[in-house]
């Protein structure tokens, strides 16, 4: 006969000594888990920790949230209580299966967070329990729970809204890394930017006008993301959903054209915005939010000596970290200096993840869409 000793509370596991899972209620494996347990034998059930966290179990289906188990802590890991998570495009790819990274289900989507450190393994010297931080990662910051590398954490003063720190990693990240790095803007160019009252738009516009000083002409999808485009520090906007973007860009420069261009929407957007760059131009692929890859005439390229570009911010972080991590300092100090100001434009309950995704996917959003975690 097996005796028991301890109990178990809501949203805690049981557990066997330092053995392996014997008994969990409410877990990932489902309410009715349990393995045998041998007659006679004394059972020390100890009291595990377990987070919510929304779960992708199936591609194209709606998100579910669940109590998973808090893992033990490595010496060279630290522990957040995530605070906010940033909605990004990317992870409403990924959990249809269309994103270049693919995940193995069940995963918890979420790429960028803000948070407080809660426990640090032996090992970490740079962060301390209680420090507030913004972190990004492939995937798992949908949670109330994250356990980070260090290295891709950033501490944030003590008092910065966490929607607005949430809001800073991937799209300022990427802005800063596709107008500086990759497109080299230069004083007293012209930007033009597509889906520019988006989350990765608003923020190439807002370090365009407001950090880099140079102008700003906003396409987007509507007059009134044009107008919060506008306010962020665009001079000129395009209402690409009842006008020719190319014509209207041509009007705008007195037909020279524009110097640079960040496309995150693809298809005929795109290929209209190629059209508007002027001699030596330069047009960084992002994204491709529209659903079309479009096809790039190099005849174009080599009639106007222009370059298009692509940009994956992520696989900086592989490949270059110093040049990944230089563009979240970048953002972190803009951020400081009262130079940039993120727009967050939904903050939603991670029970309303769905509803969060659906407000991306149906172009209702402008700037960054928040899962706040309390
Ligand atoms: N390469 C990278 O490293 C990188 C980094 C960040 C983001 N991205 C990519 O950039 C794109 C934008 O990402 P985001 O997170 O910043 O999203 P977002 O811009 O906040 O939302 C997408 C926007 O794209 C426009 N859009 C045009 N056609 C659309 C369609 N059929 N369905 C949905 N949206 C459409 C909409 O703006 P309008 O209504 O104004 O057209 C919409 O608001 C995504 O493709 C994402 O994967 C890439």
């Amino acid at each position: 006969m097996a005796r028991v000793i301890g109990g178990a509370a809501l949203r805690w596991c049981l557990r066997v000594g330092s053995a392996p899972w014997l008994a969990c209620r409410r877990n990932i494996f489902g309410p009715k888990s349990w393995d045998p347990i041998s007659p006679g034998s004394i059972i020390f059930l100890q009291p595990q920790r377990t987070y919510r966290a929304a779960l992708c179990t199936e591609l194209k289906k709606p998100l579910v949230i669940r109590d998973v188990p808090s893992a033990l802590l490595q010496p060279h890991e630290v522990r957040i209580r995530v605070r906010c998570c940033g909605v990004n495009f990317a992870d409403i790819l990924a959990c249809q299966g269309l994103y270049q990274e693919q995940h193995s289900l069940p995963f918890t989507p979420g790429m960028e967070y803000s948070g407080d450190v809660v426990e640090t393994g032996k090992a970490v010297t740079n962060i301390k329990e209680g420090d507030c931080v913004i972190g990004v990662t492939k995937r798992k910051a949908l949670a109330e729970e994250y356990i980070a590398d260090p290295k891709l954490l950033w501490k944030i003063p003590q008092g910065v809204p966490y929607e607005e720190a949430a809001a800073l990693p991937a799209s300022y990240g990427t802005a800063i890394l596709a107008l500086k790095h990759r497109a080299q803007t230069q004083p007293g160019e012209t930007v033009l930017v597509t889906a520019a009252a988006g989350a990765t738009g608003l923020a190439v516009v807002d370090v365009a006008a407001n950090a880099l000083k140079v102008k700003v002409i906003a396409a987007a999808g509507s007059d009134s993301k044009c107008n919060l485009a506008i306010q962020k520090g665009a001079v000129e906007s395009v209402n690409y959903s009842g006008a020719n973007l190319r014509e209207e860009v041509k009007k705008l420069t007195s037909d020279k054209g524009v110097d640079v261009v960040i496309d995150t929407v693809g298809g005929d957007i795109f290929k209209q915005a190629l059209h508007s760059l002027a001699f030596e131009g330069r047009i960084v692929v992002v994204g491709f939010a529209g659903g079309t890859i479009p096809s790039i005439p190099a005849n174009i390229l080599l009639l106007k000596n222009i370059s298009a570009l692509g940009l994956f911010w992520g696989r900086y972080r592989d490949e270059e970290f110093p040049i990944f991590s230089s563009t979240i300092s970048s953002a972190l100090s803009y951020y400081q200096d009262g130079q940039i100001q993120p727009y967050v434009g939904g903050v939603f309950k991670l029970e309303e993840v769905n509803e969060a995704f659906a407000h991306v996917t149906q172009r209702k959003s402008t700037g960054k869409v928040i899962i706040s975690i309390n």
